[in-house]
This record gives structure tokens, C-alpha cells and sequence, in this order.
């Protein structure tokens, strides 16, 4: 079993270059599908969740190769199946985005409930519901969730109760093929969306308002190849970001756009670290202060504070002067990094949705487990400045969003290993 052993480490200097974006790569390489000429994607980061997705186009009957380690071409010219093999659902949850693209192309998808991290119970109702609108019938059984579409799919105005960023994307997907119109309100307005409607505008579909919370997609025949660079990936940056902070570290995060993570430099500067942004380039310097100061969020849909940050922040906030408060409303179950920052000497309470965070001056050591993707990167940036050794275990969530965080750390001076028990 693979384990991630993180030492004391002196502040963190140097820069860092982030990859591109997991959460814009999934629904791009999902959206593939939706045409027949050739895609190639730029920027596309090496992790596990993107083997996942692209082998499930594979399985679908999609053609898929790396061009170089982070440039994939795909052609769905051949794409022969609407439903998605069990073992790679059950892997993880963003499969379930190929299902607005198959009901587009084949009018029909069957699939399983998904995997991914146990962040929540995660239902996918808006998905059904958007699909539902479009003129799809929902087939339902305890294991299996399909939609039928055989005359097609009819554009509709679709409002979503909450913003959520897999429908929103879901539905885009499947209205690029929809006859007429279709308008969602209350969208989802995350980067990520903005990068998949680009991406779907380049292959020729007709979608606007991308960005705002009310997004028309006009429905087109066919759509053609194109090119496509991935967006650089905010939460990967803003990882780093607090690595820098908790350290007292100096480190330049390169490859970055900093309007994408607003509420972060916010809360970090004021925290006490000094933000230095360079115009017209794609970097952020970040210094640590001596001692930070305690401070509040509030998870929030984008331009929010990112829930994908939340855990790295609390890790923060564990040896920040006074009390700080943590309220998650995007997710009901991601407080799983809690009790394992309690391990290590953290002073956490928690009440439903909110934690309260009491500074203390120093962490130690202890064996803990990444319970998931952020709550892995927590831990590792909590052992960077705890005493003694810190032993991440289930290292595998971190894979998921990560490529070479434990390099990538060590770039910067860190003392961390990855080790094979
Ligand atoms: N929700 C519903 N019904 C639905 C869909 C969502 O109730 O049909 C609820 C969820 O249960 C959750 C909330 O809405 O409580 C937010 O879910 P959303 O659909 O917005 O999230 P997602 O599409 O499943 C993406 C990211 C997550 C990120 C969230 C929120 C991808 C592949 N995943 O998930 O990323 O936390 O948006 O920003 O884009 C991560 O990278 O660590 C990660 C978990």
C-alpha cells in the first residue's frame, strides 16, 4: 500500500506550475462524444480520474490517445454503446457525465448509480429532471438509471433548484442536439462551465451566457473537431496557496488565473499573507505570515468560497491565532477531515454543517488517512508543519486530483516522500 510520509518541513520557496483543470478535463473529454471528427485536448492532467473517464469513451466504442502526456486526441466516430460498464461507475462519480452526450447522440443511456468520494450522498435528480425537460423518459430500476430520447431531444426552459455543476453540464451537453432552445436558470456558474461551453462553441454548437446563471443553448445538427486547452486548475492552485500560508512560506504559483479564486486570496490575505498579483501574467506570489490570524468561511456555488478548498483551509486555520469558523453548505458529509486533523492535535468542533476551529500553536505528527481528494490534501499540508512524521494513508483519493503533489511539494523544499509500505 502506497502512503504519502510527510517531516517538518522549512517554510516553502520557489515556484510551482499548476496542470490543467480535473473538473473542466472530465466534462470536456465527456463532451467528445458529441461529435465524430477528431478532438484534440491540450493541458489534460495526468490523474486517475482522467484514465477513468477516458476509459469509459473507450468502452463506449470512442477512440482515445495520448498525443504527448498531457494532449489527448479522441474521435467518437465509432461510438457504439449507451451504456457505461458498472466497474468504471462505481470508480467515479463524473462517469455519469457521458449520459447528457449519449442521450444526445444515440437518444438513449443507461448507467449506474455513481462512485467517487463519499462527500455527501450526492444525488443526481437535477440531472433526470433537466433530462426529463428535454422530452427524455427517465428508466429507473434499483440499480440501473436510463433515459430514452428515440424522436430526439426538445429544447425547454429548465430551472434548477440549486446550481449544481454536474447538471448544469449534463444538460448543456445533451441541448447541443435538441431541436429549438433550451434555456437553464439558475445554472451553475463555475470556470469549469465556462471552459466546457467554449470547448462545445469550437466544435460548433451555439451556447450562450455561460458564466451567468442563465445559459441558451440553441440545438445544431452536427458538431466538428477542434482543439481545445484546458483551463488551468483553481483548486490545484489554491492547494498551494495554503501550502505557502501555513509554511510562512514564499512561493509563486505559476499558471494560474486569479480571478477564478477571488474568495481564496480574500480569506488569505486576511489571514495575514501578502498577495502579490502580476499584471498580465498568469502567476500569484504568496508569503505566509508568522503567525496567521483566525478568520471565517462559508462554502458557497461559485463566485463562493470553493467547498474544494474548504479542508486545505481548515488545515490552516488549525494553528491560526483565535477562533475560526467553518460553515459547508455545498455538501452535508465534508467534515470526514475533521477527526483525522483531531489526530494531529487539532482543536476542531463540529456542529452539523459548521466547524469551530481553536488556534493551536503547533500540530504533531501522527498516522492519519486521506478520507478524500481535499481532505487528503489537507493532511499533507497540516504534516508539512506538524512535528515529527505524518503518515498519509489512502493515498489513492489523492491521485484522483493531483499529479505529483508529493514532487511538486518537494520542488519547493518540502520534506515529503511517497513510500511503498
Ligand atoms: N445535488 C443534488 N442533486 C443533483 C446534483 C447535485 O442534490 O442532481 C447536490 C449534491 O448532492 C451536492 C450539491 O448539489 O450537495 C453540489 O453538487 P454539484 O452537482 O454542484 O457537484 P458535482 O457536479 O457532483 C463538481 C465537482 C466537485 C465539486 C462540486 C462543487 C466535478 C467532476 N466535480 O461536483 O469536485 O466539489 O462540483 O463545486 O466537477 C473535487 O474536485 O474534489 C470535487 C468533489
Amino acid at each position: 500500500m502506497e502512503k504519502i510520509i510527510v517531516r517538518k518541513s522549512e517554510p516553502l520557496k520557489g515556484h510551482v506550475k499548476i496542470d490543467g483543470a480535473k473538473n473542466s478535463a472530465l466534462p470536456i473529454i465527456a463532451a467528445s462524444l458529441l461529435g465524430t471528427e477528431d478532438i484534440i485536448l491540450e493541458d489534460v492532467p495526468n490523474l486517475a480520474d482522467v484514465k477513468v473517464i477516458l476509459q469509459v469513451l473507450n468502452e463506449l466504442g470512442a477512440e482515445t490517445e495520448y498525443l504527448d502526456e498531457n494532449t489527448v486526441r479522441i474521435n467518437s466516430a465509432n461510438l457504439n454503446s449507451y451504456q457505461t460498464p458498472y466497474a468504471l461507475m462505481s470508480k467515479m462519480r463524473a462517469s455519469f457525465l457521458v449520459m447528457g452526450p449519449l442521450l444526445a447522440r444515440l437518444g438513449r443511456t443507461e448507467t449506474h448509480m455513481p462512485g467517487g468520494c463519499a462527500i455527501g450522498s450526492r444525488p443526481i435528480d437535477l440531472h433526470l429532471k433537466g433530462f426529463m425537460a428535454l422530452g427524455a423518459l427517465i428508466v429507473e430500476n434499483t440499480s440501473v438509471i436510463g433515459a430514452k430520447a428515440e424522436k430526439g431531444l426538445i429544447g425547454d426552459i429548465i430551472y434548477l433548484d440549486f446550481p449544481s455543476v454536474g447538471a448544469t453540464q449534463n444538460i448543456m451537453m445533451a441541448a447541443t442536439h435538441a431541436k429549438g432552445e433550451t434555456i437553464i436558470e439558475n445554472a451553475a456558474k463555475e470556470p469549469e462551465i465556462v471552459d466546457l461551453a467554449n470547448f462545445l462553441n469550437k466544435m460548433g454548437a451555439d451556447v450562450k451566457g455561460a458564466g451567468t446563471s442563465s445559459i441558451r443553448i440553441k440545438g445544431v445538427n452536427k458538431l466538428r473537431g477542434c482543439t481545445h486547452q484546458i483551463i488551468p486548475d483553481r483548486i490545484e492552485a489554491a492547494t498551494f496557496m495554503v501550502a505557502a500560508a501555513i509554511t510562512k512560506g514564499d512561493v509563486t504559483i505559476d499558471n494560474i488565473i486569479t480571478s477564478h479564486i477571488r474568495p481564496v486570496i480574500a480569506k488569505l490575505k486576511e489571514i495575514g499573507c501578502t498577495i502579490t498579483e502580476f499584471e498580465n501574467e498568469d502567476k500569484v506570489r504568496v508569503v505566509g505570515p508568522d503567525r496567521p490570524r483566525g478568520t471565517r468561511i462559508k462554502t458557497l456555488p461559485y463566485p463562493g468560497f470553493p467547498t474544494d478548498v474548504q479542508a486545505q483551509f481548515m488545515a490552516l486555520m488549525t494553528i491560526c491565532e483565535g477562533i475560526s469558523k467553518v460553515e459547508e453548505t455545498v455538501f452535508e458529509n465534508r467534515f470526514m477531515h475533521v477527526a483525522e486533523l483531531q489526530k494531529m492535535g487539532a482543536l476542531i468542533v463540529t456542529e452539523g454543517k459548521e466547524a469551530r476551529i481553536a488556534g493551536v500553536p503547533k500540530l504533531k505528527g501522527a498516522n492519519v488517512k486521506a478520507t478524500d481528494l481535499r481532505a487528503g490534501a489537507a493532511l499533507v499540508l497540516a504534516g508539512l508543519i506538524a512535528d515529527g512524521v505524518t503518515s498519509v494513508g489512502d493515498i489513492y483519493h489523492i491521485d484522483r486530483g493531483y499529479n505529483n503533489i508529493v514532487g511538486k511539494l518537494r520542488g519547493l523544499g518540502a520534506n515529503i516522500d511517497r513510500i511503498t509500505d
